[in-house]
């Protein structure tokens, strides 16, 4: 067997046999591929696709091209979950909670992030003396103790997974979705979970821009679960503006500790409990109930401070602190820059989330390359959202930096254009979009 052949085949359309396919990944894993090969490769995929047989194959291989956690000594069904991404996503730090609350246990690995979307890795670093460096031996003392953990992921899960994301981010091939849904799919086995929901995100802040592409991915990677012999359900959320009213990780972890008090926006209460109720369906806890029922069992518990309570659990277990009054002391404040109000009246059209995630991103709250450092303090608070009425002179949005901000006016100047397209404001009344999309298991 050899490289070029295989470009060759699935240059021409053709269908990989599960030995070519564990040639390529076994080939990416020791680095003995040159990376041109690679790249052809990946390119070919992406103009040619690749079967449900096919994907499922390179996704198992990219699981088994490093370390397997083994979460066998962890009693009861331990369900995953996962976001393709989004802007404002702040949805596992108060899903966590939640779901230990429940009894169910929760280990979930977490990456940065990387360009416009934000990483819940970063969020949670935003907590002084947090730590996600928690080793798979670590993983059952800190579930007896505290009922979940919030890990990094480490540099052995699917190690096949970051050389090809790392060439794919540079050759024009991260939109392929038999690779997108490899590329999650094979984290999520890799890291030991009996079940995984996913929350796959659509629209400009989003890989998927559209619902068809958005409905695909999920089947795809539904499809992957059934043959890996993993229950998968897959929520589709709306990523057509930022999730909640503040992007950056001070300021979402801050939007984390209102929902927690039982208050905060609706559209971050729906994708939580949406997401909840389905990950207890495939556990005991959940089992045979409604998705009606358990999300009012799930606001529940934000209302009457058991979810606030085990985040502290969550936080002091993993060395982070807090104040006297259970929330958590930041390593930063977000410092405000500047304050932009609404030129005439209205209603707010659009309010795009790529758009805002990048002029977040111009401000520190993100990063442009792997090794940039983040500013925690630095983002955007949106007070106005889709549909939302709105008067001349009124606060449209707020723009922060850290406290000791190294953002040049320059990037500064960058982030309000930028702003000023994600804004638009229609003379005739507009609706909010729905959250939700469907859910499909
Ligand atoms: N998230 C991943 O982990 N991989 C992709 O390819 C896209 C989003």
């Amino acid at each position: 067997m050899n490289m070029l052949q295989l470009i060759e085949k699935k240059r021409d359309g053709g269908i990989l046999t599960p030995e070519e396919i564990a040639f390529f990944v076994s080939g990416v894993t020791d680095q003995s591929l040159p990376d041109y090969q690679i790249s052809a490769f990946l390119m070919a995929v992406l103009f040619q696709g690749m079967t449900d047989e096919e994907t499922t194959e390179l996704t198992l291989c990219m699981s088994r091209s490093g370390q397997i956690c083994d979460l066998s000594e962890i009693p009861g069904t331990k369900v995953d979950k996962h976001s393709t991404g989004g802007v404002g996503d702040k949805v596992t730090p108060i899903l966590l909670p939640i779901i230990s609350s429940f009894g169910v246990p929760c280990v979930k690995l977490s990456g940065r992030g990387l360009g416009f979307t934000g990483g819940t890795i970063d969020k949670f670093e935003s907590i002084s003396g947090f730590n996600c460096s928690v080793s798979p031996s670590e993983f059952k003392a800190k579930i007896d103790t505290c009922g979940m953990l919030l890990g990094g992921q480490t540099a052995d899960l699917a190690p096949a997974d970051k050389f090809l994301y790392a060439l794919r981010d540079v050759t024009g091939t991260v939109p392929s979705i038999p690779l997108i849904a490899s590329s999650i799919m094979s984290k999520k086995i890799a890291g030991g979970a009996d079940a995984i929901v996913l929350d796959v995100t659509c629209g400009n802040g989003a890989f998927m821009k559209d619902v068809e592409s958005a409905r695909e991915l999920a089947r795809r990677m539904i499809a992957i679960g059934k043959l890996a012999g993993k229950p998968v359900c897959c929520v589709m959320s709306s990523m057509v503006q930022p999730l909640g009213h503040m992007v950056g990780n001070v300021l979402e972890m801050m939007e984390v500790v209102e929902v927690l008090s039982g208050k905060g926006p609706d559209d971050v209460k729906e994708v939580v409990l949406t997401m909840a109720a389905e990950m207890l369906k495939m556990t005991d806890a959940g089992k045979g109930k409604s998705s009606e029922e358990l999300k009012s069992r799930c606001l529940e518990k934000l209302k009457n401070g058991e979810a606030f309570n085990k985040f502290g659990d969550l936080i002091l277990s993993q060395g982070g602190k807090l104040h006297s009054d259970g929330t958590p002391v930041f390593v930063d404040q977000p410092f405000e820059v500047m304050t932009v109000h609404a030129e005439k009246d209205g209603y707010v059209e659009t309010c795009d989330a790529l758009e805002v995630g990048e002029a977040s991103c111009l401000l520190g709250a993100g990063r442009m390359k792997k090794e940039d450092s983040i500013d925690m303090g630095a983002g955007i608070k949106l007070h106005k959202k889709i549909g939302d009425k709105v008067s001349r002179g009124e606060e449209l949005y707020t723009l922060y930096t850290g406290t000791h901000s190294p953002v040049s006016e320059d990037r500064i100047d960058e982030a309000l254009l930028k702003m000023g397209k994600a804004y638009s404001i229609s003379s005739s009344p507009v609706n909010a979009p729905s959250e939700i999309l469907d859910v499909i298991s």
